[in-house]
């Protein structure tokens, strides 16, 4: 299906939330991390298909804070998913897709964290799509370390608590001064934000499909872009002649 958007139609930030992997594996008697494992072999061809669309920004939920409650066998098979596709990295440059990792690395190892700031400077002179994959990421998380950040700034007298604005909090996010979500994708029949971009999504549109994700293909992608492009956004004010 040719996709005939506007530029104007498309979203500027996509949010996905990459679920459904554990389902996809267990409808076929597989084990779990063989779910983990088709979903990672997908992602790739998603984004670049992002990037050919002409988005400018996607952010991927690939581990929350809250996924550690999984059995110890599972997060180990995870981290070492994210360990390989990170030595991706020059392919996503060829593609001129520029990499950020967003979360709290504390708890992962140095080779993971170095494995992750060397994906981050593989990809930094990437023109193209910006991907932000959100490694330990929970947007409680991000915003409780942005309040300590400007309440330590207050603290030593730079910043007046009447001088912070949303800009302030926006500006000690992981995803400074980069544009809102403007499109939430979850795949797999869920419909829930699960502590996702909470702050980043407040005016998105939230397209919920059934697909699990390791089935997501360049046309459900499109067919979320095609039901994005035809709602009617209104950020409040009264809705524009042109759509009544
Ligand atoms: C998403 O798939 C991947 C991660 C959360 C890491 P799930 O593992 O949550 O798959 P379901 O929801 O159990 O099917
Ligand atoms: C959200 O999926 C997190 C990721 C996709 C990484 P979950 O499967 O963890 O969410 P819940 O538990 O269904 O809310
Ligand atoms: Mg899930």
């Amino acid at each position: 299906m040719k996709q005939q958007l506007l530029p104007s139609q498309l979203p500027q930030h996509i949010g996905i939330i990459m679920d459904g992997n554990g389902r996809w594996a267990k409808l076929r008697g597989l084990p779990r991390t063989a779910g983990h494992k088709a979903g990672a072999a997908i992602f790739k061809k998603i984004m670049t298909h992002c990037g050919e669309r002409g988005i400018k920004y996607v952010t991927v939920y690939a581990f929350s804070t809250e996924n550690w409650k999984r059995s110890p066998d599972e997060v180990h098979a995870l981290m070492d998913l994210f360990m390989q596709y990170m030595e991706d990295a020059k392919n996503y440059y060829k593609d001129n897709i520029q990499i950020h990792i967003i979360g709290d690395r504390t708890p992962f190892s140095p080779e993971m964290v170095a494995r992750m700031e060397a994906c981050e400077s593989d990809t930094a002179a990437a023109t193209g799509l910006h991907l932000n994959v959100a490694l330990n990421y929970g947007g409680q998380h991000e915003l409780t370390q942005a309040m300590q950040k400007i309440a330590q700034k207050v603290k030593a007298g730079e910043l007046a608590p009447e001088e912070i604005t949303e800009e302030t909090i926006e500006q000690n996010l992981y995803t400074a001064g980069m544009p809102p979500v403007d499109l939430i994708i979850r795949p797999s029949g869920e419909y829930r934000l699960s502590n996702f971009m909470i702050w980043q999504a407040a005016y998105a549109e939230y397209v919920f499909m059934d697909t699990l994700w390791p089935d997501f293909g360049p046309k459900e992608l499109d067919k979320a872009l095609a039901v994005y492009a035809k709602r009617n956004r209104r950020f409040g004010a009264e809705e524009p002649e042109d759509k009544k």
